[in-house]
């Protein structure tokens, strides 16, 4: 059985006076739904995470589980850890070393008063979920860090706890193993169909892992939406930058024909583009920010069009499958990455760029 997570107002001070290292934090996760909390390091996610747990107490807020109130210091309630059903999965692999992977699985089970029976099939049922089950009778140790991670998985799992918290799960393998335990990871927590709140550092995997992700920066939640939304439309450069690499241009905004405003390059009268009205901001300074994905190259024409404009590419790194190019663009810089085997431009050479406006995020600074 999933539950809802509704977490409001979240506090926690480590020390009176210090500054808080989560500060009004609210989110709700639906049942079934997972959740990727994701900030650099320092910026509140795993104390948000033990306040969950119920291993730290929080200091203001409310967390409830499936609808029961869990934490609220305001009125000295706090449930502790082993009475709120959850799964816990760390960094470290927590496994016992001394068992077999089928002993892992099955210890926490033997509190549950369980028959024997019921423990062996919920054990088995949850190694079949994390594609164990050939390996149940092995020593944990002989298993690999990706392997031992799965039996720490299946153990949270194995008695349908209504939250599963996942802590940086991946930090301790190698990149490969990585890559395929983080694919493996949102399907096994899908067919768990278990609620989860997942913390990490890696954008990389809050997209593929999460349904929503959340941006942490100083213990606040900046922004909180689906991985597209969070792509296209970040809510701030901080945002922008921490969801993957954003070119930022400042530009000034000026009104121009038909009530749009003209984005013109910082000390340049050329106009770069006329901004629609929906993302109306005002006159004045202002970032652009793009990603290197979305900005499009083209070769130089004798009458390039109205929002193609000459730039000329400072350095090019290619990388394989992928070409990064540098371009220098009234003395600012702008990256773009051109996807393929063949580069199709040089170093030094004059080109076109063009910034499609659906791919723009607009930041005023005033
Ligand atoms: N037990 C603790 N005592 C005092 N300060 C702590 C403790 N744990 C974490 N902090 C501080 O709280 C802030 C948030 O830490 P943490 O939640 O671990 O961040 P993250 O998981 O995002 O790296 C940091 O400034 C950290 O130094
Ligand atoms: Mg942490």
């Amino acid at each position: 059985m999933s539950s809802e997570l509704v977490i409001k107002h979240l506090m926690k001070h480590y020390a009176a006076g210090a500054k808080p290292a989560v500060n009004d934090v609210t989110i709700t996760i639906e049942a079934g739904n997972i959740l990727a909390l994701l900030g650099p390091s320092g910026c509140g996610k795993t104390t948000t995470l033990r306040s969950v747990a119920g291993l730290d107490h929080p200091t203001g807020g409310t967390i409830s589980i499936g609808g029961r109130l869990v934490a609220d210091p305001a009125n000295g309630l706090f449930v502790p850890p082993q009475h709120r059903n959850l799964g816990m999965v760390f960094q470290s692999y927590a496994v016992w070393p001394h068992m077999s992977v089928r002993e892992n699985v099955e210890y926490p089970l033997k509190n549950k008063k369980l028959s024997r029976k019921e423990i062996h099939l919920k054990a088995a049922q949850a190694l079949e979920l994390v594609g164990l089950e050939e390996y149940a009778d092995r020593p944990v140790v002989a298993l690999s860090g990706g392997q031992m991670q799965r039996v720490a998985l299946a153990r949270s799992l194995s008695y349908r706890p209504s939250l599963l918290l996942l802590d940086e799960p991946l930090s301790n393998l190698d990149a490969k193993l990585r890559i395929r335990l983080r694919d493996d990871l949102r399907k096994i927590i899908k067919d768990a169909g278990v609620t989860a709140l997942y913390v990490t550092h890696d954008q990389a995997e809050a997209v593929v892992i999460g349904d929503r992700i959340g941006v942490m920066k100083d213990g606040q939640l900046l922004q909180h939406d689906a991985p597209a939304a969070l792509y296209n439309h970040p809510r701030d450069l901080f945002v922008a930058n921490f969801t993957g690499a954003a070119t930022v241009l400042n530009v000034q905004l000026r009104k121009a024909e038909n009530n749009a405003l003209g984005a013109f390059i910082d000390g340049c009268d050329t106009q770069l583009m006329s901004l629609p009205l929906e993302v109306a901001a005002q006159p004045g300074p202002a970032q652009i920010a793009i990603r290197p994905e979305n900005v499009r190259l083209h070769a130089l024409a004798a009458s390039p069009r109205h929002d193609q404009h000459p730039a000329r590419i400072s350095s090019r790194q290619y990388l394989g499958t992928q070409t990064l190019y540098s371009l220098s663009f009234h003395g600012q810089t702008i990256d773009i990455v051109e996807l393929g085997t063949v580069p199709r431009f040089s170093e030094g050479q004059e080109v076109l760029i063009e910034f499609p406006l659906e791919c723009l995020t607009v930041f005023t600074t005033h």
